[in-house]
């Protein structure tokens, strides 16, 4: 594994809009094409693909904003995606890790994540094995916070 983390640009961004879920799918995200949508138009988003030697794994859209009313979007994981057949293999860890990363470097100290417990597919052991730990709910949502 050779991964690294990547600003969107025209080489990988055809790759990124083809990772899971595409519309219609039953998966506890968002399809790639509404994040980058959103972050077209929100310019707190922080969106970037996970790559493994050169390969579209994963995509990360993290969101920064101090001002933010609700403090568990002030700093975190937004979206969050890996390609079906590299799961398993580190690569959501790792897209935790530079986004923990992130904020380090932006003097943050904490950053938080919603997941849908309920979901079938739900990535709440995803979440708690990387670290984070709940600390409420929002919108029907559990919210994780780790602190970086
Ligand atoms: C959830 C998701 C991001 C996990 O990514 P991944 O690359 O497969 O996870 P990793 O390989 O980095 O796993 C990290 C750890 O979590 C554990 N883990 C991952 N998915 C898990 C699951 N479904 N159930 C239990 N443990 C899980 C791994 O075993 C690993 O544990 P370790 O401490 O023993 O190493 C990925 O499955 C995915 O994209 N799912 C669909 C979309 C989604 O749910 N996104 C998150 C919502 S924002």
């Amino acid at each position: 594994m050779a991964l690294r983390i990547e600003e969107l640009s025209p080489e990988n961004i055809a790759d990124v809009l083809r990772l899971p879920p595409q519309p219609g799918d039953d998966e506890p995200v968002a399809p790639t094409a509404w994040s980058v949508a959103e972050a077209y138009v929100q310019p707190t988003a922080w969106p970037r693909a996970v790559t493994d030697d050169g390969e579209v794994v994963g995509f990360v859209m993290a969101n920064w904003n101090p001002e933010e009313h609700e403090p568990a979007f002030r700093a975190g994981i937004w979206r969050l995606n890996v390609a079906s057949s590299a799961r398993g293999r580190g690569v959501g860890r790792f897209a935790v890790e530079e986004v923990a990363a992130e904020a380090r470097r932006r003097g943050v100290d904490r950053i938080t994540v919603l997941w849908d417990a309920r979901h079938p597919a739900s990535p709440e052991q995803f979440y708690l094995r990387c670290g984070f730990r709940p600390v409420g709910e929002l919108f029907g949502e559990v919210v994780g916070e780790l602190v970086v």
